[in-house]
């Protein structure tokens, strides 16, 4: 036993809350699918450290079928960018069901490519590559997703082979409007295959959390995707994930998700967990009756809906305040009033662009009325992200034009690069190591040329 077997615990309970459940039918227009056991229920869920926890049957192999789709289609995103891959096919909502003709009026480009239609032209846009042809590709980008070596079943692909006409119908149709860039025949069988590429509930989660976790299999430590290309992803599943339910599940689940005939559903709660259920049993719409209510009520459970502002940070600005405050402040009281004068201002934690507005804020709170010199501590900041540094830059630009110095502690360089912030500050921040050594530095700058043996640097060109 130990705390972590809490979250297993969790799972467990819903994996019995909803065990009894028995509606719903195994999918029988891919004959094989009988053969899977109806009472099979697994649960699993992977966190953004790459810890895996389950329930039931999360290890008892089942095929991707449409859960291949959202994989296949970053595939395509990595080949040939959104550009490219939208002149194909689009990414509105069909509101029918998976195996419908949901083609644009006019061009024959499929709605999206969560549904059939959209997945065949999806697969036909990953190229055969120098000595490795498509398919080999797709599943060597499934298995990275997994972070293992996955197979194909193929009695199921057989079986999908050998009954799959109206996919075959649908391609041609796409044929016949221009829209499919390559053989039909050809298309269709690379795109059976890729639904009968075998994983596990356990699988399923690590291929969401690798979304979730902004293309990195947090298990693997390795990048599969860029992020950009995950989020695009996630987007679409959001909208078109789960087909003609993809409204109603985005309401009450609020997670971008993923369903397949076998009975595999995965959802992505992004920068927080991957999600995956196993379940046999179908409803109309082709989702897992199991699946769909443990997902929803693990959403729940976990607060998980993207509606919910997760990402509101606890406590960004630790401490504004003025440096006579500081417990190292002299107690001379000449000393005290030039400390009085000089701002101090302390950040914690992962800065985004949310956090940067925070610290900016601070710092103009900061200090006295006659705009002394701040200090900004961010020994405590983790890191920040491209679009909080450009707007930290910015505004200890605007400070220095408005004629307001800062001193920075920052042995990590969290402000990053000296060079970087000279270019977007117009000036070489003084660097300190301690908030101290910083703030009697400012106060001694304050003191006048007489008092002070270091000058502040100089500011340089440029800065915005
Ligand atoms: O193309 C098909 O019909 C199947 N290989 C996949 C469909 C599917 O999984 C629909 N999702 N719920």
């Amino acid at each position: 036993m130990s705390a972590s077997e809490a979250v297993t615990d969790a799972l467990r309970e819903l994996h019995a809350r909803f065990a009894d459940v028995h509606e719903g039918r195994q999918a029988d227009y891919i004959p094989e699918l009988t053969r899977s056991d109806p009472g099979d229920f697994g649960l699993a869920l992977v966190s953004m450290d790459g810890h895996s926890y389950s329930a039931g049957a999360a290890d008892a192999p089942f095929t991707l079928q449409s859960v291949s789709k959202p994989f296949v289609y970053a595939l395509a995103l990595v080949s040939l960018g959104l550009d490219g891959v939208s002149r194909w096919v689009g990414a509105e909502p069909s509101g029918e069901a998976f195996n419908a003709i949901s083609l644009e009026p006019g061009t024959g480009r499929p709605a999206n490519a969560m549904v059939n239609a959209g997945a065949i032209v999806t697969t036909a846009l990953v190229p055969d590559s120098r000595g490795e042809p498509a398919f080999g590709r797709i599943l060597s980008c499934l298995s990275r997703f997994a972070g293992r070596k996955l197979d194909v079943d193929e009695d199921v692909y057989g079986s999908e082979a050998a009954t799959g006409d109206r996919n075959r119908a649908l391609a041609y149709l796409i044929r016949s409007t221009g829209s499919l860039p390559v053989d039909p025949v050809q298309a269709v069988d690379t795109y059976f295959r890729q639904c009968a590429v075998r994983a596990t509930a356990v699988d399923l989660a690590v291929m969401a959390a690798t979304l979730a976790y902004g293309g990195v299999n947090p298990v693997t430590g390795e990048r599969v995707v860029p992020s950009g290309i995950a989020a695009q992803v996630l987007a679409v599943m959001a909208t078109c994930g789960m087909y003609d339910s993809s409204g109603d599940w985005l309401l009450r689940v609020g997670l971008p998700a993923k369903s397949g005939v076998s009975g595999g559903l995965l959802a992505a709660g992004p920068a927080r967990f991957g999600l995956a259920a196993y379940s046999p049993l179908l409803d109309a719409s082709g989702t897992s009756v199991r699946g769909r209510a443990a997902l929803a009520a693990l959403s729940e459970r976990l607060g998980l809906h993207l509606m919910k502002n997760p990402a509101l940070p606890g406590s960004t600005v630790t401490l504004v305040t003025t440096a006579d405050v500081l417990p190292s402040a002299p107690s001379g009281r000449l000393a005290r009033a030039l400390r009085e004068r000089v701002g101090v201002v302390a950040a914690q934690g992962a800065l985004d662009f949310t956090a940067a507005e925070r610290v900016l804020y601070a710092l103009d709170e900061s200090g006295s009325e006659d705009a002394g010199p701040v200090v900004l501590d961010l020994r405590e900041v983790t890191g920040a992200d491209s679009d909080a540094l450009v707007l930290l830059h910015a505004g200890l630009s605007r400070l220095a034009r408005e004629g307001r110095r800062a001193a920075v502690v920052d042995p990590g360089d969290r402000l990053g690069p000296p060079d970087l912030v000279r270019e977007r500050t117009g000036q070489d921040l003084p660097r300190f190591g301690s908030r101290e050594e910083a703030a009697e530095q400012c106060a001694r700058v304050l003191a006048g040329p007489g008092r002070a043996p270091t000058r502040w640097p100089r500011p340089t060109r440029g800065g915005r």
